[in-house]
C-alpha cells in the first residue's frame, strides 16, 4: 500500500514555522492536508507562505506549474479542530508546552477515528508524557522534523514507551515516501540528533573554560585541523552557538544534562550561563563569541608565525609508528633529527600524546624543551592546512618559537594551545564518538541511524561511529583513557560499547 493510501488525509495542527513546512512536504508527496491553528491569521499566513514557496520552486524549475497548483490545492485550512475528524494521521506542531500538547491530544482523540495515528513534532518534551493524556497511547508517536522541513532531509520517528510498533512502521514508510530519511529513536532526552550533538559545544566550552585557547582559536582548529575524508566541521562550535543563540542553546544544554540526571559528559558551562545573562546571545543580538556588523562576522586575522634564526636539533619521543611518522615529517620540514635513545642537552623535544597533556607526556624529560603536536589528523608536508602545538607550562619560549617555525615551514597555519589533555580536536572528537557509542549502548537507535541522523541533522563531516571507525576505535579509547587519567573526570570515561569493540577488534557498527 502506498503511503497516500495509508494516510490519504493528514491533519497538521500549528501553522507556524514547522507546521507550514510539514504541510508543504506532505502536500508535495500527494497527501491531502488539513491545516489548523488556534490563530486563524497563522493559517492564512502559512497558506500564503506555502503558495510563494511553490511559485519560487516553479520559477527555479524544481516543480512544474501543474504540480505546484495540484500540491497547493491539496492543502485546506480549517478553524475548528473538529474538522480533522476524517484525518487518519494528525501531526501536532503547536507551542512547546507539555500542558498545551496534552490538552490538544486529549481533544484530538475524541475527534479522530479510533485507529487514527497522533504524532507530535516536539523537540524536547517526552512523547510518552504527551501520549499519557490519551486513552489509547499506543497510537501516539513522535515525528520530529528539523527546520526548514523541506530542506532538512532527516526525520526522527520517536518510539514512546507505549507506542505500537505498527504505528512506528507506518510513520517510517510515510517519511521515506517523501524522500526524507527516517531514523528511529526511543523516547529519551534530546532523542537522537540533539543528544548526539551535545559533545561538540560542551567540550569546546570546557576547553575554553580551562583557558586552553580562545573561541576563535578553537573554531579555527575544528574547521581546519579536523578532516574526515577531506571534510572538516563547516562551522566552529562558537560560530554555531552564535547562530543558534545562547537563549536557545544554553537552556537546552542545561535541560539535557538535568534530564540525564547530571551525566558528566553533558555538564554545561558557566561561560554560556554568564554570557546569556549579559545579553551576548550571538548573531541576533549583534554580539556573541564574535561581533557582527551588518550581519557579518568580525574577527581579527591570525598573526603570522615569526621566523627563527636557527632551529635546534630535534628529538622525537617514542618508538611507535606515530613517533616515526612525526620524525619523518619533522625531517621533511627541515629539522636536524637526533637519533639517540635520549635527547641531547640542546634538542627541541617533540611529543605526540593521545589524550594526555604535554606535562604528562613530558614525564622523565626536560619539560622546558618539550612541545607536543596533535597527530590525530593528517599533518603531512604541504597537504595540511593547520597543525596544532601545545607546550608544557615550563616550556621555554625559545623552544616553542622553534617548534612553531618548524611546523609553519611549508606554509601551514600553526595554532598554539595552553596545556590540555587531548589538545582540542582529540578531546572534542573523542567526546562525539563516546556519546554516539552511549546512544548505541542504550539502544536508543541503531548505529547506522545514529550516523545518518548526525550527518543530515547536524551537518558533521561524518557520523559519530564513522568518526570512530575512521580514526580507529582503539585510538579513541586511548584518547579517552588518557584524558580520564589526567583529569579524573568521569566525563572522559571510555564508553563501554566503544571499549568492548576496541578490545575485540569489532567495528563500532557491530550490534549484539
Ligand atoms: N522551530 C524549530 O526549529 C523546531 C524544530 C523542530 C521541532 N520544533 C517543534 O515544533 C513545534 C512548533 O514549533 P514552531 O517553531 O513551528 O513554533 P511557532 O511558534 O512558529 O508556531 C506554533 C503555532 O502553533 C499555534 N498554536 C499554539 N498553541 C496552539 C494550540 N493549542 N492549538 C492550535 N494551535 C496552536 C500558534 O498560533 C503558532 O501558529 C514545537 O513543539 C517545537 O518545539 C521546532
Amino acid at each position: 500500500m502506498s503511503t497516500q493510501q495509508d494516510f490519504p488525509r493528514i491533519g497538521v495542527v500549528g501553522a507556524g514555522a514547522m507546521g507550514r513546512g510539514i504541510a508543504q512536504l506532505f502536500a508535495q508527496a500527494g497527501h491531502e492536508i488539513v491545516l489548523c491553528d488556534s490563530q486563524p491569521e497563522a493559517t492564512a499566513a502559512a497558506l500564503q507562505a506555502i503558495g510563494s514557496t511553490f511559485e519560487r520552486l516553479t520559477e527555479k524549475g524544481r516543480m512544474s506549474v501543474a504540480e505546484a497548483q495540484a500540491a497547493r490545492a491539496r492543502i485546506t485550512s480549517v478553524e475548528r479542530l473538529e474538522a480533522l475528524a476524517g484525518c487518519g494521521l494528525v501531526i501536532e506542531a503547536i507551542i512547546e508546552r507539555l500542558d498545551a500538547k496534552r490538552l490538544l491530544f486529549e481533544r484530538l482523540e475524541k475527534i479522530v477515528a479510533p485507529d487514527a495515528v497522533l504524532a507530535t513534532n516536539t523537540s524536547s518534551l517526552s512523547v510518552t508524557a504527551i501520549a499519557a493524556a490519551c486513552s489509547r497511547p499506543e497510537r501516539v508517536a513522535g515525528i520530529h522534523f528539523f527546520n526548514p522541513v523541506p530542506l532538512m532531509k532527516v526525520v526522527e520517528v520517536i518510539r514512546g514507551v507505549r507506542s505500537d510498533a505498527a504505528v512506528i512502521e507506518r510513520l517510517i514508510a510515510l517519511v521515506s515516501a517523501t524522500g526524507h530519511r527516517p531514523v528511529v529513536a526511543s523516547d529519551t532526552p534530546g532523542f537522537l540528533v540533539n543528544h548526539a550533538g551535545r559533545g561538540y559545544g560542551t567540550e569546546a566550552l570546557k576547553a575554553l573554560g580551562e583557558g586552553v585557547s580562545d573561541a576563535v582559536g578553537i573554531d579555527r582548529i575544528l574547521r581546519e585541523q579536523v578532516s574526515f575524508n577531506g571534510n572538516g566541521f563547516r562551522l566552529g562550535p562558537f560560530e554555531l552557538l552564535d547562530l543558534t543563540a545562547l537563549d536557545v542553546s544554553h537552556p537546552v544544554m542545561e535541560s539535557i544534562y538535568r534530564q540525564f540526571y547530571d551525566e558528566a559528559r553533558f555538564r554545561p558551562s558557566v561561560i554560556t550561563a554568564q554570557r546569556q545573562a549579559g545579553g551576548l546571545l550571538g548573531r541576533k543580538s549583534g554580539e556573541g563569541f564574535y561581533r557582527y556588523v551588518d550581519g557579518r562576522q568580525v574577527s581579527a586575522d591570525e598573526a603570522p608565525v615569526p621566523p627563527v634564526s636557527a632551529l635546534p636539533p630535534v628529538w622525537v619521543k617514542g618508538d611507535d609508528d606515530r613517533a616515526a611518522a612525526l620524525a619523518a615529517t619533522a625531517r621533511e620540514l627541515g629539522a636536524d633529527l637526533e637519533s639517540g635513545s635520549q635527547p641531547s642537552a640542546r634538542a627541541l623535544i617533540l611529543l605526540a600524546p593521545l589524550g594526555e597533556d604535554a606535562t604528562a607526556a613530558a614525564a622523565g624529560l626536560d619539560a622546558s624543551r618539550c612541545v607536543a603536536i596533535d597527530t590525530l589528523f593528517g599533518y603531512a608536508v604541504r597537504s595540511c592546512k593547520r597543525r596544532v602545538l601545545m607546550p608544557t607550562p615550563a616550556t621555554h619560549p625559545e623552544f616553542l618559537a622553534a617548534a612553531r617555525a618548524l611546523f609553519a615551514a611549508d606554509g601551514a597555519a600553526v595554532s598554539v594551545l595552553r596545556d590540555s589533555p587531548g589538545f582540542i580536536a582529540q578531546r572534542v572528537v573523542a567526546m562525539i564518538v563516546a556519546i554516539g557509542c552511549e546512544i548505541a549502548q542504550q539502544r536508543i537507535a541503531d548505529p547506522t541511524d545514529i550516523d545518518a541522523a548526525v550527518r543530515a541533522g547536524l551537518g558533521y563531516p561524518a557520523g559519530p561511529l564513522e568518526m570512530g571507525e575512521l580514526l580507529g576505535p582503539a585510538t579513541i579509547v586511548a584518547i579517552l583513557e588518557g584524558m580520564h587519567a589526567v583529569t579524573n573526570d568521569p566525563r572522559y570515561r571510555p564508553a563501554q560499547w566503544l571499549r568492548r569493540r576496541a578490545l575485540l577488534g569489532l567495528p563500532l557498527y557491530h550490534q549484539d
